[in-house]
């Protein structure tokens, strides 16, 4: 949206949603809230007519199975209609039309737009030309804000709590735009540590620990598993991003540094740690983890993503404050 404060501090209605960055703790507990409301009439299969009348576009210049679907389960579920543009290479995108362009036509068609697209920074670019709101559904390496906002309400269902966490994020921190973001989210709530585990190249960039630890959170890089916390509140697991590889033998030599597995489990998780992964997964996590109750990234976190894009959906439509 054009014109627009970055910063939410609740005023949702009519605002993108972009980055953490915009969001005050009294804002993420918001959305939290919104989506635990709006969770029952998934849960039941009751239409809802909260946004009967409205057209989310859906952009996505990337692929996804769960961002895309569960924002189409979200928008239908609140009685939206959607544009879905899944396959851009049948739309005039392959024509070479301009981002800017086919931001401007699906703002003429759409009250809302969820965009995914390869360059960090797009998300912002689309939201500077269009006039209603845009939500970022991933820009490249950057930021993946509802992916972060789905897995605090996740991390809050278990561990009761957002505040005095202890927490694992391990694989492509580097180029991880779902770690970017949580780790923003969790910077934003007192007494959270995390302990980050990647190959030396993968690590967190300077300028997201600066940004973090400037903030609430208190960050310890590691390198090998032997240094992981017992009795951590969660371990998020991620896959090393391929796509922003210029080399795959090196992508090769990185991609399975390290694996979720029971043993590993048995030696360092605790009772109710629990295990998450945003997915994709390619290898990284063995899937004899699957069936342990204490892995949630083929159930509940998944789910969670329904809800909250649910809640986002009506709060920058305004039908919900
Ligand atoms: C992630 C993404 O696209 O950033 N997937 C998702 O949205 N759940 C994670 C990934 O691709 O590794």
């Amino acid at each position: 949206m054009q014109n627009k404060t970055l910063v939410i501090s609740g005023k949702f209605n009519g605002s993108d949603i972009l980055s953490i960055d915009q969001f005050t703790t009294a804002d993420i507990r918001n959305v939290l809230r919104t989506a635990k409301k709006l969770k029952p009439l998934r849960e039941s299969s009751k239409s809802s007519q909260i946004l009967s009348g409205h057209i989310i576009s859906l952009l996505f210049y990337e692929p996804s199975t769960r961002t895309f679907s569960s924002f189409t389960a979200a928008a239908q579920q609140l009685g939206a209609g959607i544009i879905p543009i899944h396959d851009i290479q049948s739309s005039s995108v392959a024509k070479g039309e301009t981002l800017a362009d086919t931001i401007s036509v699906m703002e003429s068609y759409s009250d809302a737009i969820v965009i995914r697209h390869p360059d960090e920074g797009s998300a912002q670019i689309a939201a500077d030309i269009a006039h209603i709101p845009v939500i970022n559904a991933g820009d490249g390496k950057g930021e993946h804000p509802t992916q972060a906002l789905l897995d605090l309400l996740t991390i809050e269902e278990h561990a009761k709590r957002l505040t005095n966490l202890t927490g694992v994020m391990t694989g492509d921190l580097l180029n991880g735009r779902t770690t970017h973001s949580l780790i923003k989210a969790l910077s934003l709530f007192e007494g959270n540590t995390l302990y980050l585990l990647s190959p030396k190249k993968l690590r967190l960039s300077e300028k997201h620990i600066a940004t973090a630890t400037s903030k609430k959170i208190k960050l310890i890089e590691i390198e090998k598993v032997e240094d992981l916390p017992h009795n951590a509140d969660f371990w998020y697991w991620t896959r090393v991003q391929k796509e922003r590889f210029e080399d795959v033998k090196e992508y090769e030599k990185l991609k399975h540094k390290f694996i979720l597995t029971p043993a590993l489990i048995r030696k360092y998780a605790g009772k109710k740690t629990i295990f998450m992964h945003p997915l994709p997964r390619v290898g990284e996590i063995d899937t004899l983890v699957d069936s342990d109750s204490r892995a949630v990234y083929l159930s509940s976190q998944m789910k969670n993503g329904v809800y909250i894009r649910m809640a986002l959906l009506a709060l920058v439509l305004g039908k919900i404050a």
